[in-house]
């Protein structure tokens, strides 16, 4: 594995790899999720590339940029160990110029949910994601359901500006308690975990309500806020179709549920496809 820290050097070993080459854009703290991406990356591809890069323009102001977890010599490691090509860890100044050009979050579905809480957030990861991509020019990117409104935009941004790259989702993956993996968790003590347990709870009962034949959002919703009572506080719940537009009425393989709760200072999100 190569670590590389400007462009220059980046290029340089970029022109070594030979066929085809996946891409895992990350900011770094990995866990067992990144490294599910880096393994579907590696398993697809001849060639993996991982940039790990804690992106300023995406935090918003008074958000947690400075107290991010970082790790680079654990993250070293894993990506090492999971057999990475190339390891791009670039600097601020690497990445940002002085009154670049800005990409800009669609309206209406870069403004709701997260974009409603976080305004401005969507536009910074578009414009790192879109850097990213064309510096990196996979053939596939791999990105977590997780982050279920960031997937769905730059999906429609590798649409919108008819990049060639395909855009791969990937499954959640949860701590054997359920708890949907995030480098945010290591913020959570013991008493707030079992807090934070209830958004997968609240998911899981959204799934049980649906197998028995409901149908029917707004009951849905009622019966997940009930479960999500035991956070601090409800930030959303939301049953959307798959293009983000607000549905009554689930769709059986074209629905999205979404939550996202406060466990004391820590901000959780959580979702599922139906
Ligand atoms: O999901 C993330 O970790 C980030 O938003 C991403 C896609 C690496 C862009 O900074």
């Amino acid at each position: 594995m190569v670590i590389v820290r400007t462009i220059d050097e980046f290029m340089q070993s970029r022109k070594k790899l030979n066929g085809s080459v996946g891409f895992v854009p990350t900011m770094g703290a990995l866990h067992k999720g990144h490294l599910s991406l880096i393994t579907r990356a590696k398993e697809e591809n001849e060639s993996v590339i991982v940039s790990i890069f804690v992106n300023p323009t995406q935090f918003l102001e008074g958000e947690d940029l400075d107290k991010y977890p970082r790790k680079e010599e654990a993250d070293i490691e894993i990506c090492r160990l999971a057999g990475v090509d190339i390891l791009f860890m670039p600097a601020i100044d690497q990445m940002y110029h002085k009154d670049e050009l800005m990409l800009a979050a669609p309206k209406v579905r870069g403004y709701i949910l997260e974009g409603e809480k976080r305004p401005g957030h969507f536009d910074g990861m578009l414009q790192i994601v879109m850097k990213l991509l064309n510096l990196t020019n996979p053939q596939k990117a791999y990105f977590g359901k997780k982050d279920a409104q960031q997937l769905m935009l730059i999906d429609q941004m590798a649409k919108d500006y008819f990049m060639s790259c395909d855009i791969m989702p990937c499954e959640i993956v949860r701590d054997h308690d359920g708890l949907a993996l995030s480098s945010r968790n290591v913020y959570l003590s013991n008493e707030d975990r079992q807090k934070a347990l209830s958004l997968s709870r609240s998911l899981q009962k959204a799934t049980q309500f649906v197998m028995a034949g409901e149908k029917n959002a707004a009951k849905i919703i009622d019966a997940m806020r009930e479960v999500l009572s035991a956070t601090d506080k409800i930030e959303y719940i939301a049953i959307l179709n798959r293009s983000f537009e607000p549905l009554e009425e689930i769709v059986l393989q074209n629905s999205i549920i979404l939550v996202a709760a406060w466990i004391g200072q820590t901000r959780l999100i959580d979702n599922v496809w139906i």
